[in-house]
């Protein structure tokens, strides 16, 4: 049956069996759910609200409790008022709301002592189910205290009896030497298969469609390789800067916050050899090959940027990157940056994968692009223009392939035109989850295909060390560009000198939705 065709419940229906199987009707431990940061923006603005939808949708095992975990003191009452304008809930849902914060406890303790977290386990201990309950501690908290508090959950707050799983948030450290420590620390503390890293562009739909697009048609397998692959190009655009955000990120820089964890992360699906099966370990394993051929970003393939207020903008875009008070003036970060990327095997060498982020640009997208050689042997005068395969994962999800055909009617030209599918004409009635209840529902089934293991997070690391690290200590200030713009010119002029072809020709209508 399509999945157009489903209703709302079938559809989750067949999602939980898909999630517990069997199993659900014998499962007998409870789950509780503890949200370490319980106070901060992240839990607020998107854990809480994603564990609404996944309770309200009736996703999660039954028998499961929440608790949330930090310095300040406060109420569940509180905890429901901070989250709510994120939760979006309808008049019809007050009663299951309701329902799902009588789930809900809180507790308030200090990071870094052990007293804290022994009173927690004995709050968690003291709760219906709660001594043998599996346990998920979600790590929704600043870097600066993983080590403590990581260090304070094994020691004083694991079941014994049920079990215990972490998430952790990025950054997973700054380079390669900090993200090592921070390996050695929780593998000293937790098993590789209780860890589940985050990365929630692994929980896009798109990104997970990578491999079903790439291993379950015929059609793509024998062009995809250096001998008909242009290019391939990874984007991730933004159309606005940091405002708010500035202090932190100021910090980090585009490469850490999206290039090195969200744009890589789609590389490796884009360029790894098909996994042996679908196992979380045989996925990561070819992912990890891919990573390994990757040698390190070189300063002369990449292009940094940083945007400047646009004079004729409204609102927030007349502001610059360093008028934002939080950025120290003269900041060298870069809020853009284009990078080249060459996979060293037999399948991809001498192919550039082009990695682009940027905040403050003209428009929100993410996509993956594969730009195809020119057809040899041209037979219609330079007539026509590259095939280019689309996967948009963000916004408007769809999959669209740029083609040429006859120009319909009495001609005989080639024209450029499109294989297109755009989610949501196809697939009307289905609702596409939210990248963080996807991952979520995985840590409760215990499937870690879509979390980034510790051996992945060294490569990826190992290939932008040593840029990063020329890049601080050189402190060039990056090049502007202006608010809303497509970024530095510079940037097109690496990507074409790379190989990419742009001709500015092409022109997409928008058919008719109904
Ligand atoms: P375009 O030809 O507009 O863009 C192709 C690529 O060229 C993009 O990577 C773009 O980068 C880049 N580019 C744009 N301007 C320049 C430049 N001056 N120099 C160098 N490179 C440049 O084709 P698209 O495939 O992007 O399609 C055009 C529009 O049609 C898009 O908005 C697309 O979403 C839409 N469309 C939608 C479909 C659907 O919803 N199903 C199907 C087909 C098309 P950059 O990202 O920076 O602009
Ligand atoms: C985060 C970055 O990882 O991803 C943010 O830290 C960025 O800077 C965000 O805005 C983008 O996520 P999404 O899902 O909105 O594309």
């Amino acid at each position: 049956m399509s999945s157009q065709t489903l209703t709302r419940s079938e559809v989750f229906g067949q999602l939980r069996k898909e999630l517990y199987g069997e199993e659900q009707s014998t499962q007998t431990n409870t789950h509780i759910f503890i949200i370490l940061g319980a106070s901060g923006d992240l839990a607020k603005k998107k854990i809480y609200p994603t564990l609404w939808w996944l309770f309200r949708d009736g996703l999660l095992p039954d028998d499961t409790l929440f608790v949330g975990f930090a310095r300040s003191k406060l109420t569940v009452e509180d905890i429901r008022a901070a989250c709510l304008p994120h939760m979006k809930v309808t008049a019809a849902e007050s009663e299951s709301l309701s329902a799902f914060f009588g789930k809900n406890s809180y507790l308030s303790g200090t990071y870094d002592e052990s007293g804290s977290f022994k009173q927690l386990d004995g709050h968690l201990s003291s709760l219906p189910g709660g001594s043998g309950a599996n346990r998920l501690f979600y790590l929704a908290l600043p870097p600066s205290v993983y080590h403590h508090v990581s260090a304070n959950i094994r020691h004083h707050c694991t079941s014994s009896r049920g079990w215990n799983r972490l998430i952790v948030e990025k950054p997973f450290g700054r380079d390669l030497q900090s993200s090592q420590q921070l390996s050695v620390h929780l593998s000293s503390l937790f098993k590789e298969d209780q860890i589940y890293r985050i990365d929630h562009y692994l929980g896009k739909e798109m990104v997970q469609n990578l491999m079903v697009l790439r291993f379950g048609n015929r059609i793509f397998g024998p062009i995809w390789n250096r001998d008909n692959v242009a290019c391939v190009v990874l984007t991730f655009k933004e159309p606005f800067g940091t405002q708010g955000r500035g202090g932190y990120f100021d910090d980090f820089g585009i490469i850490r916050d999206v290039m090195q964890n969200h744009l890589l992360q789609m590389l490796c699906l884009v360029a790894m050899e098909k996994p042996a099966s679908t196992s979380p370990d045989d996925v990561r394993d070819e992912k990890v090959k891919v990573l390994k051929c990757v040698s390190p970003v070189e300063a002369p393939d990449v292009v940094l940027g940083q945007y400047i207020g646009n004079p004729d903008g409204k609102g927030h875009s007349r502001l610059g990157y360093q008028d934002d008070p939080t950025v120290p003036s003269g900041s060298c970060t870069p809020t853009f940056a284009t990078a080249v990327l060459y996979v060293h095997n037999e399948r991809w060498d001498g192919v550039p994968f082009i990695l682009r982020c940027g905040k403050a640009l003209n428009e929100r997208k993410a996509e993956v692009r594969l730009q195809f050689t020119d057809v040899p042997g041209d037979i219609f005068g330079e007539r026509c223009q590259r095939n280019e395969l689309v996967v948009r994962v963000q916004p408007d999800e769809a999959i669209y392939l740029k083609m040429m055909t006859k120009r319909p009617g009495v001609y005989f030209s080639p024209e450029e035109t499109e294989l297109d599918l755009t989610y949501k004409s196809r697939y009307k009635d289905v609702k596409l989850p939210d990248a963080y209840e996807r991952l979520i529902l995985d840590v409760f089934c215990g499937n870690q295909m879509h979390f980034v293991r510790s051996d992945e997070l060294r490569e990826a690391w190992r290939i932008f060390t040593p840029l990063l690290h020329q890049i601080e200590a050189e402190k060039k200030a990056p090049l502007p560009y202006t608010y809303g713009s497509r970024g530095p010119a510079e940037a097109d002029d690496l990507v074409k000198r790379v190989g990419f072809r742009y001709e500015g020709k092409y022109k997409w209508v928008q058919p008719h939705t109904n």
